[in-house]
């Protein structure tokens, strides 16, 4: 009994009384990443909202958002919090800073009717090759820091440090042999020791649309759960979809590094619904609705049989339309739900559930959009279009591959101007660009392409901060989106099939 750790969230004992026989049942739970970089973010208490109401019982952040956790508060929802890569210079060296960082970031909250606090991320993705091994010796000294405040605030059995590692950080042509890269031997030694002292799981994110979106070769169907007609072959062990290979890749690093059975959480997966040939709402539903039965399925995989990831957090909640588009116009497309709180296809999140319920509470703003003035020559208003895309409206749906693609220029210029318009909360004035636009109460939307409405100041996070676009460290980076791009490449799915096709 020592050995079976009750904090480790998912684990649920069941003890059959007649037979004194102990059974552990591993349940795994879908939880949630609550990014927000988006100029139209919901209010936290919508958000909040949404999340009991879909019955979602586990959520990650990327910092520790004072609104967000405040909004938190009180509730049963289990919390991981992020500590932002910039932190772990100096984390790594000062235990002063870890201590304040603890006591400021975390104490504060985990009062009585406070917030459920379980997991910190220490860094974001430190391992990715594009950070040029810059991080990758901070993660350990960092970890060992904030573990001694933790103990010192008495919060060390109830809150465990984790690693958000990128499936860069391992590499193979087949699972069984999957390695950690040479130069990551040590820290990865290192970083599994820690995680297997402090009863922690390893992190890790997991992008099989990445994988297809780089490589024309890679066969789309290995990418979802429903069986493929190019089955990977290892040993004994036969896959069919690129999660379990990539999983036990991972598996067979841990084991080579002495840490065979430490539990895995797959901390960022999912699949986006616009702004790439394969980003649409029949993908990403077959996806993540694939992922999660076979999550909840408990079938683990090949080298893990019977033993799924513990949690998986699905990247993610809501749409943030303030992501770089650098690695793809896909980026600001990975909610589950779009901006609003709206659910973009009817995804159950458990064996039970009903599916995804929308937010009750948003309030939109009036049916008026704005769109080009049809006496006005199209061919003199590129000024206006490029400035409002390059402002605060949303044009990914309009290039290659997007939902709105095939509109045309007059409607690739209404959107644009509506987009802007929506932005500035329907200010009449944000609409004129100069003459050539026009307002209308007709919804312009044609097909999938969606027109949208905005939402009302007051079911918005206020003050609504354009220049926070480059904050906050959510997935893939934000100013690192081209040489991100350049890891995925990397990736192990993509060597494994383009080790097998070219
Ligand atoms: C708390 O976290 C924020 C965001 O990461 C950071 O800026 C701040 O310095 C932290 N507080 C302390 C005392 O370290
Ligand atoms: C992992 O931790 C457990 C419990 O603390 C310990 O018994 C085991 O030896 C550790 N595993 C390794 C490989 O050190
Ligand atoms: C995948 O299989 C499930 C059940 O076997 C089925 O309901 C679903 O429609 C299939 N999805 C696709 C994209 O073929
Ligand atoms: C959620 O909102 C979307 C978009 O407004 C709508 O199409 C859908 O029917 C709503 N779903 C539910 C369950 O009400
Ligand atoms: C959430 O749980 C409640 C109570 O079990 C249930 O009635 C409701 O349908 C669930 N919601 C979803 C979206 O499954
Ligand atoms: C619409 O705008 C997109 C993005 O700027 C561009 O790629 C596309 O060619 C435009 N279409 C037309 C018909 O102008």
């Amino acid at each position: 009994m020592g050995r079976i750790n009750f904090c480790a969230a998912p684990l649920f004992l069941l003890l059959l009384s007649t037979s004194s026989l102990v059974v552990m049942v591993v349940e795994s739970a879908i939880g949630v990443n609550w990014g927000t970089i988006s100029s139209d973010r919901l209010a936290p208490s919508i958000v909040v909202n949404l999340l009991k109401e879909n019955n979602i019982t586990k959520v990650k952040l990327f910092d520790v958002d004072p609104q967000a956790l405040s909004a938190l508060r009180g509730t049963d929802i289990e919390v991981m919090v992020g500590i932002e890569n910039q932190m772990l210079s100096i984390l790594s060296t000062s235990p002063d800073v870890a201590d304040s960082w603890i006591t400021q970031n975390v104490s504060t909250y985990m009062t009585k009717g406070g917030v459920n606090i379980r997991y910190i991320a220490v860094g974001n993705e430190p391992f990715l090759t594009s950070f040029e091994g810059k991080l990758q010796t901070l993660v350990v000294p960092s970890l060992l820091n904030l573990q001694k405040a933790l103990e010192k605030a008495n919060l060390a059995n109830l809150i465990k440090l984790v690693v958000p590692c990128n499936a860069d950080a391992y590499e193979s042509t087949v699972p069984s042999e999957g390695a950690f890269r040479p130069e990551l031997t040590q820290i990865m030694t290192d970083l599994a020791s820690f995680l297997n002292s402090t009863g922690s799981p390893f992190l890790v994110n997991i992008y099989p649309f990445l994988s297809l979106y780089q490589n024309s070769d890679f066969p789309q169907d290995f990418a979802f759960f429903n069986g493929t007609t190019h089955p990977l072959t290892d040993g004994p062990n036969v896959y069919s979809n690129a999660f379990d290979g990539n999983l036990d890749t991972l598996a067979a690093a841990l084991d080579k590094v002495g840490y065979g059975q430490l539990p895995i959480v797959v901390g960022e997966i999912g699949w986006p619904t616009d702004g790439a040939p394969n980003a649409n709402l029949n993908a990403a539903s077959a996806f993540n609705q694939g992922l999660i039965n076979h999550i909840l399925s408990n079938k683990g995989t090949p080298m893990r049989p019977g033993v799924p990831p513990m949690d998986v957090y699905l990247f993610g909640l809501l749409d943030e339309n303030a992501k770089s588009v650098l690695p793809g116009n896909f980026e600001r497309h990975w909610g589950i739900f779009s901006f609003d709180g709206q659910a973009k296809y009817p995804l159950k999140l458990g064996l039970d559930s009903g599916p995804l319920k929308n937010a009750t509470d948003v309030q939109h703003l009036p049916s008026s959009w704005c769109v080009v003035n049809p006496s006005k020559d199209i061919s003199l208003m590129s000024k206006q279009f490029e400035f409002a895309c390059s402002t605060v409206a949303d044009c990914t749906a309009l290039e290659d591959g997007g939902s709105c693609s095939g509109i045309g220029g007059k409607g690739n210029i209404s959107y644009a101007f509506n987009g802007y318009y929506q932005q500035q909360k329907q200010d009449p004035r944000s609409c004129d660009f100069d003459g050539f636009g026009m307002i209308t109460n007709v919804d312009p939307s044609v097909g999938d392409c969606r027109f949208p409405v905005g939402i009302s100041v007051k079911s918005t996070f206020s003050p609504i901060k354009i220049e926070d676009k480059s904050s906050g460290s959510p997935s893939r980076g934000n100013n690192l989106g081209f040489r991100i791009r350049l890891d995925y490449f990397a990736s192990w799915v993509v060597l494994l099939w383009v080790s097998l096709f070219l």
